[in-house]
């Protein structure tokens, strides 16, 4: 049981991990391109021993346009860049990234996008729910299905042509 304050937290407790290695940005050049990594995160403040490990799969997509608030992504110029755990913020699973939204349509329970966003999209097997990595406003927004909200974008920036994740948005999995 908790007793007093909650400690208030500070940069440092944000969920870092081992910087990542995503993709030469050579192989995100195509639109809609994309890249699969798995990230390890750590959680400093969560467990007995102040340390735990854990593994998180994540997509970069190379977008046709740029984004002004591509969530996450160092620096705040605009990108086309985004990059997306792939853990479903409705109850965990692990969602794809699928390009041809026909493949959505045919595989996750019919739902057809409205024209705008008939490009790749990412969709969850557990439960159906899709979202749109390009959206313009929100990144990520859901289109479809329970998740109460987009996946969570991955903190990262580009050493030496190569995009490397840093860290990752706060949060659980919902
Ligand atoms: S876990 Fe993805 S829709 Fe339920």
């Amino acid at each position: 049981m908790l007793h007093g304050k909650l400690p208030h937290l500070t940069e440092g407790d944000l969920p870092k991990g081992e910087p990542s290695s995503v993709a030469a940005l050579e192989e995100l050049q195509q639109p809609w391109s994309s890249k699969f990594f798995v990230f390890t995160q750590k959680y400093p403040q969560y467990t007995p021993e102040r340390a735990k490990a854990a593994a998180v799969p994540g997509v970069a997509i190379k977008l046709p346009w740029k984004l002004s608030s591509p969530g996450y992504k160092a620096g705040k110029e605009p990108t086309d860049i985004v990059v997306f755990s792939r853990i479903c913020p409705h109850v965990g699973c692990i969602f794809n990234y699928v390009p041809n939204w026909r493949e959505v349509t045919a595989g996750h329970g019919g739902y057809v996008p409205p024209e705008v966003r008939r490009h790749g999209l990412l969709a969850c097997p557990c439960h159906l729910s899709i979202f749109d990595p390009a959206d313009r406003e929100v990144p990520g927004r859901v289109l479809s299905g329970p998740a109460p909200r987009p996946p969570r974008c991955f903190i990262y920036e580009v050493r030496d042509g190569v995009l490397v994740a840093t860290g990752l948005e706060p949060g659980g999995i919902a």
